[in-house]
């Protein structure tokens, strides 16, 4: 008897080769582009990552040219697409691997900074050829479904490990895309699903509530901030003016962003992008 995640990968596999989304990662095999991607997919959808991917690496080239590039020209290259820290942390990992080499495995993929298990995971199998599953929320969600349990943990790597196809990385680029397409959150098109024959439906899975407004947030500020000082120093209260958030909320998040190494102060109370 052929195993049932056999027959149910080769029918995924016929599907992914009919319809896979065009990415301009896909079918990438040098190891920097496919960092650069996945860093930005961490909290990006694919769709709004394709512009400023393209940017990205036709203005930074290779592993050096980031690494040796300064924050405000990787940030003005990235501001747009939020969450500013993944940034900073890819020049760091672009600086290590520079002097290093590249980290070839899951284990030490992770210890990058801004990389966790996941992206190491994905980097490894398209860039590396590990025969790892990349577990991210979207194959939590299509594992769940197809095994009647909502998993996590422990149950959810042992799931991910039995369910893997051969190769890992055409396997996970391929679940990507069928949680993307079909295996939707809500409604999820299962009358149309490749895989329909060997999965237990849709009712394993609940979808987490949606996320806070970005109107008036913090993160809306933090973005805010960082657009301003790519272009121009600016103090607090030039920030506020500019924004329209509240001096204290201003203070907040820039000290933050300091903290976190994005922005630094002058003594003379003038703000800038970290050096
Ligand atoms: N999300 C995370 N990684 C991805 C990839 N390589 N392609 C599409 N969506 C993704």
């Amino acid at each position: 008897m052929v195993p049932l995640e056999d027959v149910r990968n080769a029918a995924l596999f016929a599907w992914y080769a009919r319809q896979q989304r065009i990415l301009p990662w896909r079918g990438e095999s040098d190891p920097y582009r496919i960092l650069v991607s996945e860093i930005m997919l961490q909290q990006t959808q694919a769709s709004r990552v394709v512009p400023f991917y393209d940017r990205f690496v036709s203005r930074f080239p290779t592993v050096e040219s980031l690494a040796s590039a300064v924050l405000q020209d990787v940030l003005d290259a990235w501001t747009g697409l939020g969450y500013n820290t993944r940034a900073l942390r890819l020049r760091e990992s672009a600086r290590i691997i520079a002097a290093e080499g590249w980290p070839t495995t899951p284990e030490t993929l992770a210890h990058l900074p801004g990389v966790g298990p996941y992206t190491a995971a994905a980097v490894a199998s398209f860039a590396f050829g590990a025969q790892v599953p990349a577990v991210d929320t979207n194959l939590r969600r299509v594992l769940s479904r197809w095994h009647g349990e909502s998993l996590s943990g422990a149950g959810l790597a042992a799931a991910a490990e039995r369910s893997l196809g051969h190769p890992a990385g055409v396997w996970n680029q391929a679940m990507m895309d069928l949680g993307a397409l079909v295996c939707v959150p809500k409604s999820p098109g299962c009358p149309t699903c490749p895989v329909r024959d060997w999965c237990s439906g849709p009712a394993a899975y609940t979808p987490p509530t949606a996320q806070g407004r970005f109107e008036g947030s913090a993160r809306q500020l933090r973005g805010a901030i960082i657009r301003t000082l790519v272009r121009h120093t600016a103090t607090v209260d030039a920030i506020v003016q500019q924004t329209g958030f509240s001096p204290g909320e201003v203070e907040a998040a820039i000290s933050d962003l300091s903290a976190e190494g994005l922005v630094e102060r002058h003594p003379d109370g003038v703000w800038q992008i970290a050096e």
